[in-house]
């Protein structure tokens, strides 16, 4: 059955020419253009020669852009989880305040713990968004030298208020705000500057829509200048990359294939406009959540706190989420099952980075035979 509200056209093409046929809907990593694809297979070039220089010099002010800043961004060669590491062992906080709704929030705090540092856990309930004033209490308790906050928890699909946790933070303290913007950045807005944020950081297999093994962050001014007292890192210390940032290189041999592909992808993300983006990202949200609503599956997330790029629901009565992960598979679709202790009650679908909306409603439909043998 065809969803109603097909006929809504875009006017910018996402899929570079192949509206309609996107079959991959993980949150992360996401389905990648053509044209990105082949901008990976250019010829090798060196780090430290001066095609290399000029292909960064023309990143990073459009990285800065897609970031809304003036400020210093940067990337690395690392999964996201090594931009985790990175915003925590380069300030080395005597203590943490780590705001956990969901288990990328979870393992972020672990990976504070697994630094050495000492980490105080604020728990929201699965789903449910972090309450700004609990944040507050917390800070009146005790004394933090950074929050750590996940915008968008992939695994419950709630959207964090970010801009009012770490105003708070920055009203009732002097902690560094570390934000994880994995699947907000490039899907919906991240305004470092604006939320004065410290530290904000992706990986470029969610909304940024390239192959998966980049980092790109933000750190603020106030943070750069602790780092280069502070930190303890040695691959991702970040006053190295200020460094080397200065002559349009990175400190250690980076990942050119995929700097080729943020070139091109950069350019195509500024084409469509970030606003652009964004507002794509939240009608495909809406679309998923007016079909959810009639067909009765239940998003985890309440309304008005709800990812624009990951959906995680809970099946309709009498539907497995397993299954009907496996059955839509079969029709050729592939969308994510639930995470960690939510894996076999709720599965999720990742409509973030090129989706369009036609191949978003073709997925949808696929879904709506494939409930048909996902019975529990
Ligand atoms: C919110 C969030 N943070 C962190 C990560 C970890 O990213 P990576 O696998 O690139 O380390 C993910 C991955 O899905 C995520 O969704």
């Amino acid at each position: 059955m065809t969803v109603d509200c097909r006929r809504v056209a875009t006017p910018f093409d996402p899929t570079g020419g192949r509206p309609g046929e996107v079959r991959f809907f993980l949150p992360g990593p996401v389905w990648v253009r053509d044209a990105v694809r082949q901008a990976m297979s250019h010829e090798a070039i060196g780090h430290r020669g001066k095609a290399f220089a000029d292909l960064y010099a023309r990143i990073l002010p459009r990285l800065r852009r897609v970031f809304r800043t003036d400020g210093f961004v940067f990337t690395t060669t690392s999964a996201a989880t090594g931009l985790w590491e990175a915003a925590l062992a380069n300030l080395m906080p005597a203590r943490v305040l780590a705001l956990v709704s969901g288990a990328f929030s979870e393992r972020w705090a672990a990976c504070a713990r697994d630094l050495g540092l000492s980490v105080d856990p604020l728990e929201t309930q699965w789903g449910e968004p972090v309450d700004p004033s609990a944040v507050e209490r917390a800070l009146k308790r005790s004394r933090y030298e950074a929050v750590t906050v996940v915008h968008s928890e992939t695994s419950t699909g709630a959207l964090n208020d970010l801009s009012s946790i770490a105003r708070v933070v920055r009203e009732r303290s002097d902690a560094f705000v570390l934000a994880d913007v994995v699947t907000s950045f490039a899907g919906s807005p991240v305004e470092p500057d604006l939320w004065r944020l410290d530290f904000a950081l992706s990986g470029s297999q969610k909304a940024l829509a390239l192959p998966p093994g980049l980092g790109v962050a933000f750190a603020s001014e106030r943070y750069r200048a602790r780092a280069r007292e502070r930190s303890r890192c040695h691959y991702l210390r970040l006053s190295e990359a200020e460094t080397f940032a200065e002559t349009n290189q990175t400190p250690y041999t980076p990942s050119t294939p995929h700097l080729f592909a943020l070139d091109v992808q950069l350019d195509h993300i500024l084409a469509e406009t970030l606003e652009g983006r964004w507002s794509r990202h939240d009608a495909l949200r809406r679309r998923v959540e007016r079909w959810a609503e009639q067909r009765g599956h239940g998003f985890v997330a309440p309304e008005g706190a709800r990812s624009w790029t990951v959906s995680c629901l809970r099946p309709a009565p009498g539907l497995s989420s397993e299954a009907l992960v496996a059955r839509v598979k079969e029709r050729g679709f592939t969308i994510g099952g639930g995470y960690g202790k939510w894996k076999g009650s709720t599965f999720r679908i990742g409509h973030m980075g090129d989706v369009d909306p036609a191949s978003l409603d073709a997925l949808l439909d696929a879904l709506d035979a494939a409930s048909a043998e996902a019975v529990a």
